[in-house]
């Protein structure tokens, strides 16, 4: 046992071979932690650890899902890891097939949707295939919503091989693509029927990538588990090392908050999954206003967290060495806490924040903090607050 156990007892993280089944013996260099997601007859497993990809065969058998499947996977993590996987699910008898798009956030759009599409009818995909996504979130947001989507949906299984995707995107069922008009704003939820995180993959994950992981990571100590945010204060240095062990418990750990906050709130309707969308409001904002391009997902809402962390100061009192412990967890991951806008720049933060999702009658929404573990959804702040948070945020 990880010594988790939450008060409503209905999600805890597991040791390999403790409750779940984990296919072949372990070889590998941390025990296989696994995490369920509680959804009542949509209900799946996630498991982390070492040496998950080559046992993918056993674990998708069964699942009993039919014979054919399309693997989907980008231009750099496909070259890298689809080879292996398609050995272990023909050796486990099923038929499988790879589709490749570009890597990069543009193969999340609807022109790839229908590329992809034609290629599922082109491999003669039927209701009991099902497609596995191969990659980071953009793949694992595009596979899924083709799986939610053809044949009015199909099974599907989520293989992150970012840190990001490991511990937010593959887990909670939001799948989708973007629109010029903004991100993610054509989707669906769809649960996966399985997760499978496998740690071997961080081996080649370009640093900037992984850091940009840690800014979730972070987020979920602040919404969720002071204890959370504790240990990775004491462990970063192994974390940034990314040692098997620590970094097993910590997904597996992330995963379980998110098993936790989607099995209580899979529809995002009380409110609970809003949580998750801590120093998203601001950040979100900074991606729209960059193009996409100048910042990482990641990177965006660590200045998003120092802005929400800054703006629970003002508006709920929240510690002003609390604000600060979170800035410097974010430093020390490598990560951007500040951003100099200039006053066009700050106008189009503006606009760009009230096209997101979450503005409630003009007005911006914020998550913010009352203690590191303790946060509260659907937050009105003024326009003149914001802005005199952003005048202290310069660097
Ligand atoms: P990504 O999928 O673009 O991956 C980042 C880069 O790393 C890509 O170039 C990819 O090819 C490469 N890569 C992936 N794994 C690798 C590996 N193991 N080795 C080497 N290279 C590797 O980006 P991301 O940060 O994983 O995901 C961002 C996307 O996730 C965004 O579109 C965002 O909207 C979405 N997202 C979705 C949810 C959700 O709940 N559905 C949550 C958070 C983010
Ligand atoms: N990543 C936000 C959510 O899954 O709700």
């Amino acid at each position: 046992m990880t010594g988790w156990l939450p008060a409503n007892g209905w999600q805890r993280t597991l040791e390999f071979g403790e409750g779940f089944p984990c296919p072949g013996t372990p070889d590998s260099v941390a025990a296989i932690r696994s995490v369920q997601v509680s959804l009542g007859d949509r209900s799946y497993s996630i498991h982390v650890g070492n040496g998950l990809l080559s046992k993918i065969g056993d674990y998708c058998r069964r699942l009993k899902l039919g014979e054919r499947c399309v693997i989907v996977t980008d231009s750099n993590v496909g070259p890298k890891y689809a080879d292996p996987l398609v050995r272990t699910l023909k050796m486990a008898g099923f038929v499988p097939n790879v589709v490749t798009v570009s890597a990069g956030e543009s193969s999340k759009s609807l022109k790839f949707v229908g590329e992809c599409f034609d290629q599922l009818a082109m491999k003669r995909l039927e209701r009991r295939s099902f497609i596995i996504a191969l990659g980071g979130g953009v793949v694992g947001d595009l596979a899924g919503f083709l799986a939610a989507t053809y044949l009015r949906g199909i099974a599907y299984v989520q293989v992150p091989t970012t840190l990001l995707a490991q511990v937010d995107s593959s887990v909670g069922g939001k799948v989708g693509v973007n629109l010029k008009a903004g991100k993610n704003l054509v989707g669906a939820f769809h649960q996966p029927r399985l997760v499978l995180c496998d740690l071997d993959t961080m081996a080649t994950l370009p640093e900037r990538e992984f850091k940009a992981g840690l800014a979730e990571i972070v987020k979920y100590g602040v919404i969720k588990d002071a204890e959370l945010f504790k240990r990775l204060e004491r462990e970063l240095d192994k974390i940034l090392k990314r040692d098997a062990n620590t970094l097993t418990g910590i997904i597996s750990r992330c995963c379980t908050i998110k098993a936790e906050v989607v099995g209580a709130d899979e529809f995002e309707t009380t409110g609970l999954r809003a949580t998750l969308n801590w120093g998203h409001t601001l950040g979100h904002g900074l991606e729209a206003i960059s193009g996409y391009n100048e910042y990482l997902h990641g990177e965006a809402i660590s200045i998003g967290q120092v802005a929400a962390a800054r703006l629970s100061t003002r508006m709920l009192g929240f510690p002003e060495k609390e604000a600060d412990r979170i800035r410097d967890l974010l430093q020390r991951c490598g990560l951007p806490v500040s951003v100099k806008l200039a006053p066009k720049k700050r106008e189009a933060l503006f606009d760009a924040m009230r096209l997101d999702k979450k503005v409630a009658q003009g007005e911006l929404k914020f998550v913010l903090a009352n203690a590191i573990g303790d946060v509260v959804t659907g937050q009105r702040v003024p326009d003149a607050d914001i802005t005199a948070i952003l005048n202290t945020l310069g660097g």
